[in-house]
C-alpha cells in the first residue's frame, strides 16, 4: 500500500522532532517540516501530502488556522490542528475552518496514527461524497427533464435550469414556497386544475402519480407535459420528501396530432372508395340496391350486443357495405332473373364471396375485411361456401353478417318471389340456431328483432 505522506507545521523545533520520529515510524512519509505558516502553503502546494498536522499558535500567532483555511480550502488538503492551547477563542477559531481533527500536546504516538488514520478516512469519504454531488449536480443541470424537489411538507427545495425554464420561476424565488404555486397544471382535457398533487405520494408512501397535463408557467405560458411524483424514503418508510420530474411533450403531442389526422385522412379516402365501389354494385343491381346498407345496419346491432369497440365496429360496418361487391362479375341478367335460377346459374352466384375477395385483397385495411366478406356465406356446420369453413374456424363479424344477411334477403322483395313476413325470417334462423347460424348471435339477433325497435329503414 502506498505510504501516507505527512507535512509537519510546528514552530518549537524539539516537537517537530518528535513528531516526525514518531511518523517515520508509523511508517508515513514526511514530505517537509516547518515553523511558518507561508513556507506550510507553499509546501503544501509543491508536495501535496495525503494530511497536514498544524500548529494552531505559530509564532505567537494563530496564522495556523489561517494556513490551514488556504490549505484545505484552495489545495484540498485536509488538516488535522495540534495545539496546546485551550483558550476558547483559539478553539472557535479553529472550528470555524472544519478541520479534520485535534491533538493535545503532548500526545502519544498510538493517539497520534488513530487521528491521523481517522482524518486519512473522514477525507477520502468526504471526497467521495463530493464526487457523488458533482455528478447529481451535473446531471440534474443537464438533463432534459425538469425536476423539482420538495421537503415533506411539500414545498420546493430545488429547482433544475429545466425546471425554471417550463416554469418560469427561478430557484431562488421558488425556495419554500408549496410546490402547487410553483408547478400550476391542468387537466388536458377538462382544463380542472390539478390540486393536493403530492397528497397521495405523501400518504399512500408507496406509489407515485404519474399524469399528462397543460403546465401554467408563471407568465401565463401553457405546455403540455408528462409528470410523474416519486416520494423520497427514508429508513423505516419515512418519507422526507418528494421528487417531480417533468417532460415536455409538445412535440409529441403536434406528431401525435398529425397522425390522427393523416389516418383520418386516409380513412375519409378509403371510406370514399368503398362508397364508390358499393354504389356501383347497387346501381348494376336495383334489386339488391340498399340491401348492404340494411344487413350492416342489422349486424352494426348484433355487435352492440356484443359490446364490439367503437373501431371493430367500424371494421364490420365496411364489410358490410362491401359484402357482395364479388357480384359485379356475376351477369346482371342472372341476378335480376325472375323466378327460378338453375344449378349453373346458382353455381356462378355462388363465386360471389371469393371474387370479392380478390378484389379486395390487395387494398390495406386496418381490420380483416375480405376474410369477413370471403366468409359471409359459411355456415356453422360447414355445409356454406366458399370453403365449407365449420364454427370458429369462421370469423364473429362473418358470423354475423350471415345471419343479417339471411334475415334481410327473407323480408326484402326479390325478383323471383315477393317480400316475406318478418315472421318467416325469425322462423328460419332459430330453426337453424347452431346449426347453420352462430348461436349466440342468433340470440342477440332474436331479440333485436323481437324486443327491440329495429327497422331496416
Ligand atoms: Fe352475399
Amino acid at each position: 500500500m502506498k505510504k501516507s505522506t505527512i507535512l509537519v507545521v510546528e514552530d518549537e523545533s524539539i516537537v517537530a522532532h518528535d513528531i516526525q520520529n514518531m511518523l517515520l515510524s508509523l511508517n508515513y512519509d514526511v514530505v517537509g517540516v516547518t515553523t511558518r505558516a507561508k513556507e506550510a502553503v507553499n509546501i503544501a502546494k509543491k508536495k501535496n501530502p495525503s494530511l497536514v498536522l498544524m500548529d494552531i499558535m505559530l509564532q505567537g500567532t494563530s496564522g495556523g488556522v489561517k494556513a490551514a483555511d488556504v490549505i484545505y480550502k484552495k489545495h484540498n488538503i485536509p488538516v488535522v490542528y495540534l495545539t496546546s492551547y485551550t483558550d476558547e477563542t483559539t478553539l472557535q477559531l479553529a472550528k470555524e475552518t472544519a478541520p479534520f481533527g485535534y491533538l493535545l500536546k503532548p500526545f502519544e504516538e498510538r493517539e497520534l496514527q488513530t487521528t491521523i488514520e481517522i482524518a486519512l478516512y473522514k477525507f477520502k469519504m468526504e471526497q467521495e461524497l463530493k464526487k457523488r454531488e458533482q455528478w447529481l449536480f451535473t446531471m440534474l443541470e443537464s438533463i432534459a427533464d425538469g425536476v423539482i424537489a420538495t421537503d415533506d411538507k411539500g414545498n420546493t427545495t430545488f429547482m433544475n435550469p429545466k425546471a425554471e425554464s417550463l416554469t418560469g420561476w427561478k430557484q431562488m424565488d421558488a425556495l419554500n414556497s408549496p410546490l402547487e404555486k410553483i408547478f400550476l397544471v391542468r387537466d388536458e382535457k377538462s382544463g380542472k386544475r390539478f390540486n393536493r398533487l403530492l397528497q397521495p405520494v405523501l400518504e399512500a408512501k408507496e406509489t407515485d402519480v404519474f399524469s399528462e397535463a397543460i403546465l401554467i408557467s408563471k407568465n401565463g405560458n401553457k405546455t403540455p407535459i408528462e409528470f410523474r411524483i416519486a416520494p423520497i424514503k427514508q429508513e423505516e418508510n419515512r418519507i422526507s420528501g418528494t421528487i417531480l420530474a417533468f417532460s415536455n411533450i409538445s412535440r409529441r403531442k403536434i406528431a401525435e396530432e398529425k397522425l390522427i389526422e393523416s389516418w383520418e385522412k386516409q380513412k375519409r379516402t378509403m371510406q370514399g372508395t368503398m362508397d364508390a365501389m358499393a354504389f356501383t354494385i347497387e346501381k348494376r343491381d336495383p334489386y339488391t340496391a340498399g340491401h348492404q346498407h340494411r344487413v350492416t345496419k342489422l349486424a352494426v346491432a348484433i355487435a352492440e350486443r356484443f359490446g364490439f369497440t367503437k373501431d371493430r365496429i367500424e371494421g364490420l360496418k365496411m364489410a358490410g357495405e362491401l359484402h357482395d361487391i364479388g357480384k359485379i362479375y356475376i351477369p346482371a341478367e342472372i341476378l335480376s332473373k325472375p323466378g327460378n335460377i338453375t344449378d349453373v346459374e346458382f353455381n356462378i352466384i355462388k363465386t360471389h364471396p371469393k371474387v370479392g375477395y380478390d378484389i379486395l385483397k390487395s387494398i390495406e385495411f386496418p381490420w380483416p375485411i375480405q376474410e369477413f366478406v370471403l366468409q359471409h356465406h359459411e355456415r356453422m356446420d360447414g355445409s356454406g361456401y366458399p370453403d365449407g369453413l365449420k364454427g370458429n374456424d369462421i370469423h364473429l363479424e362473418a358470423r354475423i353478417l350471415a345471419v343479417a344477411d339471411v334475415i334481410e334477403a327473407m323480408v326484402s322483395h326479390r325478383p323471383y318471389r315477393p317480400a316475406l313476413p318478418i315472421q318467416q325470417a325469425i322462423d328460419e334462423i332459430k330453426h337453424n340456431q347452431g346449426i347453420l347460424y352462430d348461436k349466440k348471435v342468433v340470440d342477440a339477433c332474436l331479440d333485436i328483432l323481437m324486443n327491440g325497435n329495429f327497422t331496416f329503414d
